[in-house]
């Protein structure tokens, strides 16, 4: 095990991965938090896989910026998909981040996602409807990915009729963000930008003339601005409606396709939580630690580093790998095992430092609703054929998940 766990991380390379690292990297992650926790990659990048490392990384936004302008220039070139990446929140640092950041915090109030739980549990509830008429489910397409982008619809109160395109351009626009990409993905990511910029500017047009409730409505919010004067630009405001749709669709449904099926995977642990619906809190924070929707963050050095006794030169781009440290055992017991009660429960799914899930809030909401009800309604659900991976390294979910439900 010894000689092969050291060989699997010398040999690790992000840009040519194999069938069996994309259905189960963790032994690959293992070996490499073990063997060589701070790795040089071939293509000049470093590679972090240690929990302490990351928060550390994660913490020091003046030394590992998430800037990705140098970066994303050769990738994209002058284009839409460029614009798009660097205008994003995620993807800038203080003092930019810090002002745009607090104009969506205050959008995406506390007061504003409850305000969001009965309509989530209606959705839910008229989708489970469904599924139990039909006896059957692909619970990623009927159940799983049908959540987010109604719930970030309601958030940017997005005309029900008008929703249909979100979910592609979503995936189209982070596809783009995969470590390599062809010229068909580009296209696509690039094509989606391009749709969807076109699109919110007549919903803005028509919200500035006619203002919905900005306690409630957070492209509202958004539009309007803080009551100090403070308000995004106008690409800012464009790049970062795309944003929140992105950042809360595909790893929200990960997060429920992700714990329906690493569940049913775990029949005691299952039975303990719809013996235990009181323990949904602990059961999500386990979900998103154990398979994180998120597996990968990004940040580039402004200076040289010392990590573990190696040296990082300045301006090297640098891979936080979530999955990873969520399994770290100097931060957790027993990791590769999937323990719904797990406290305390410091994973790193949301990231941590300046940049945390600005969504955890509403992302929690959804994943407790979702699985709870799901699972009372359906307590014998059972996987009927292997589950697809969505073959992505970065967001790790099914594409497809058949079940029966009883
Ligand atoms: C299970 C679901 C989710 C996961 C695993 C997740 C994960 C993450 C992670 C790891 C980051 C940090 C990126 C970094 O530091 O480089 C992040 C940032 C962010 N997320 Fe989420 N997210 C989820 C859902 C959501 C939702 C539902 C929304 C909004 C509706 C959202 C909005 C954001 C925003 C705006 C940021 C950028 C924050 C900043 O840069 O200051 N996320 N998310």
């Amino acid at each position: 095990m010894n000689a092969s766990a050291r060989e699997l991380a010398a040999h690790f390379d992000i840009e040519k991965l194999t069938s069996e690292f994309y259905a189960d990297p963790y032994p690959t992650y293992r070996a490499l938090r073990e063997h060589e926790p701070v790795k040089l990659l071939p293509n000049g990048s470093w590679f972090l896989t240690r929990y302490d490392d990351l928060v550390g990384a994660y913490k020091n936004t003046k030394l590992f910026a998430s800037d990705k302008k140098k970066e994303f220039s050769p990738k994209y070139g002058d284009s839409l998909l460029y614009q798009h990446h660097t205008t994003s929140l995620v993807f800038n640092d203080p003092p930019a981040h810090t002002r745009v950041r607090r104009l969506i915090m205050g959008a995406l109030s506390p007061r504003a996602i409850a305000e969001m739980e009965p309509d989530l549990i209606a959705l839910m509830d008229r989708l489970l409807e469904t599924i139990a008429a039909k006896g059957s489910c692909e619970l990623i397409g009927d159940f799983a990915s049908a959540i987010p982008v109604q719930v970030i619809g309601n958030l940017l109160d997005v005309p029900m009729e008008e929703r249909e395109p979100l979910r592609d351009w979503s995936l189209a626009i982070l596809g783009a963000l995969e470590p390599v990409i062809d010229a068909e993905v580009f296209a696509r990511g690039n094509g989606a930008v391009k749709d969807f910029l076109a699109y919110l500017e007549t919903l803005i047009a028509r919200r500035r003339t006619k203002p919905g409730n900005p306690e409630r409505d957070v492209l509202t919010r958004l539009i309007q601005g803080e009551d100090n004067g403070e308000r995004l630009t106008e690409r800012e405001l464009l790049h970062n409606c795309i944003f929140l749709l992105n950042a809360g669709h595909e790893t929200t449904t990960n997060l429920i396709g992700n714990g329906l099926v690493a569940l049913s995977e775990n029949p005691a642990e299952k039975k303990r939580l719809i013996e235990n619906p009181g323990l949904i809190k602990t059961a999500v924070e386990e979900i998103l630690r154990y398979e994180s929707s998120n597996q990968l963050g990004n940040r580039m050095t402004t200076a040289q580093v010392e990590l573990g006794g190696i040296t990082l030169a300045t301006g090297t781009p640098v891979t936080l790998c979530i999955g990873a440290a969520n399994r770290d055992p100097a931060q957790f017991t027993n990791p590769e095992h999937l323990d719904i009660g797990r406290s305390p429960n410091r994973h790193l799914a949301f990231g941590t430092g300046a940049h945390q899930c600005a969504g955890m809030a509403l992302a929690r909401l959804e994943g407790a609703i979702a699985i709870s009800r799901f699972l009372a309604r359906f307590p014998d659900y059972a996987l009927n054929a292997p589950p697809v991976r969505g073959g992505r390294v970065r967001f790790r979910g099914f594409s497809s998940v058949p079940c029966t439900v009883g």
